[in-house]
């Protein structure tokens, strides 16, 4: 099997392209990443495997996905490239338009290209539990079939995508499917999202700025299990075993408050709790996320794997350890050296 990964040098693609690769019977994993703010080349430095290529661009550019699904005779693309968080969201939607809605056209428009050609590229569309909206405190949680509902910029411009996803199904007979995923948290997530933010200012002696009242709750997974969810589909599109057009949710039967994290990692890094602040709420705020996964487990035999509290206290413990990694990944002299190494290849 030969995977194009796009946006493989974020948080989650890495944790896609090192658990893809152990996978019997993948022949290549090609990554297409254009390297935005959160997107971090480093991230992939310690792969030693002739089977990965990383390609630094843009899946905006028609030409240039087209010529990878050709050149590396592209079997399916695990789509992951994106625009993914809500703060930015809600101060510049533009980015968001062009990648997550447009991004997503231009592959799907490569791959209808491709079969047209008698090219079978199938796709898998990596969305999130943001576009079924907020649940109340007394809610079942979010099942395939939710309506959409999206409630900021961010999550518009997922569920448009997903919706395109569906629409290139329905109207090309496309090989398509939708994962949605709850929070994700583990090592080498850009230092805006709320467990590495937090983890960095405790360690650090800065403020960490909790929104509001800090009760709004998510359902907490761990990104390899993630990571490993997205691959079984993967497979079982490949095989057949599931039909185009299917939708999976995963989640890990985790609903944590925002508050009840941030007094963890307090206590974990031993800083002190009055380093907690909390600041004006997010606009338009949503208050609850639980995925039901019953489908996944069901069908994939997926389920996630990593316990809570273990895996918390390992990934406050990685961000302690990997300082190099914070301060490389934050510097601009590294974006720029890495723009220079690859720029050529991009268009
Ligand atoms: P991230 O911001 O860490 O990584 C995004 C990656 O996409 C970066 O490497 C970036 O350089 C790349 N990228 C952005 N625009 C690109 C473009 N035009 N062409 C090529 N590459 C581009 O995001 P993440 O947290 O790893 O999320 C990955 C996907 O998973 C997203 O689609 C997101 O919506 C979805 N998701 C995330 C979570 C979560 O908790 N983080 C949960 C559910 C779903
Ligand atoms: O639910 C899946 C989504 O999870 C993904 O689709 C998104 O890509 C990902 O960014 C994440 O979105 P959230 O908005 O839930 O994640 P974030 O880490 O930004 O915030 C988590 C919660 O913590 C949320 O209730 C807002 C709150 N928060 C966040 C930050 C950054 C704070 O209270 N203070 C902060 O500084």
């Amino acid at each position: 099997m030969r995977i194009l990964v796009t946006g493989g040098c974020g948080f989650i693609g890495n944790h896609v392209v090192r658990n893809g690769l152990l996978i019997p019977g993948v022949e290549s994993i090609i990554n297409l990443d254009a390297l935005t703010y959160s997107g971090h080349a480093e991230n992939l430095n310690d792969i030693d495997d002739e089977r990965y290529t990383f390609v630094y661009g843009s899946i905006n550019d028609f030409d240039l996905v087209s010529k990878i699904l050709n050149d590396h005779q592209i079997d399916v693309i695990l789509h992951l490239a994106a625009e993914s968080h809500v703060d930015r969201s809600i101060n510049s939607v533009q980015p968001f338009i062009e990648t997550n809605i447009d991004g997503t056209r231009v592959l799907l428009e490569s791959v209808l290209a491709s079969k047209q050609k008698g090219h079978i590229v199938h796709f898998v569309n990596v969305s999130t539990d943001e576009v079924y909206g907020s649940l109340g405190p007394d809610d079942e949680p979010f099942t395939e079939d939710t309506p959409l509902n999206p409630k900021n910029p961010y999550a518009a411009s997922k569920a448009a995508a997903d919706m395109l996803v569906q629409s290139f199904v329905n109207t090309h007979e496309l090989s398509a499917i939708t994962t949605r995923c709850s929070n994700n948290y583990g090592p080498r997530q850009f230092p805006e999202k709320l467990i590495p933010l937090m983890t960095l200012n405790a360690l650090n002696d800065k403020m960490l700025p909790i929104y509001g009242d800090g009760k709004q709750i998510r359902d907490w997974i761990h990104v390899d299990d993630h990571a490993n969810g997205i691959l079984c589909a993967m497979l079982a599109l490949f095989v057949g075993k599931i039909e185009t057009g299917e939708v999976f949710n995963f989640g890990a039967n985790n609903e944590q408050q925002n508050i009840t994290i941030v007094r963890s990692i307090l206590s974990q890094t031993n800083a002190n709790e009055s380093l907690m602040e909390h600041v004006n709420d997010r606009p338009g705020h949503d208050r609850r996320y639980a995925m039901g996964y019953e489908k996944a487990s069901r069908v994939l035999g997926w389920k996630p794997e990593i316990d809570w509290a273990t895996g918390l206290s390992e990934t406050i413990e990685w961000y302690r350890i990997n300082t190099a990694w914070t301060d490389s990944i934050t510097s601009g002299q590294y974006k720029e050296y890495i723009r220079t190494q690859y720029g050529h290849l991009a268009k």
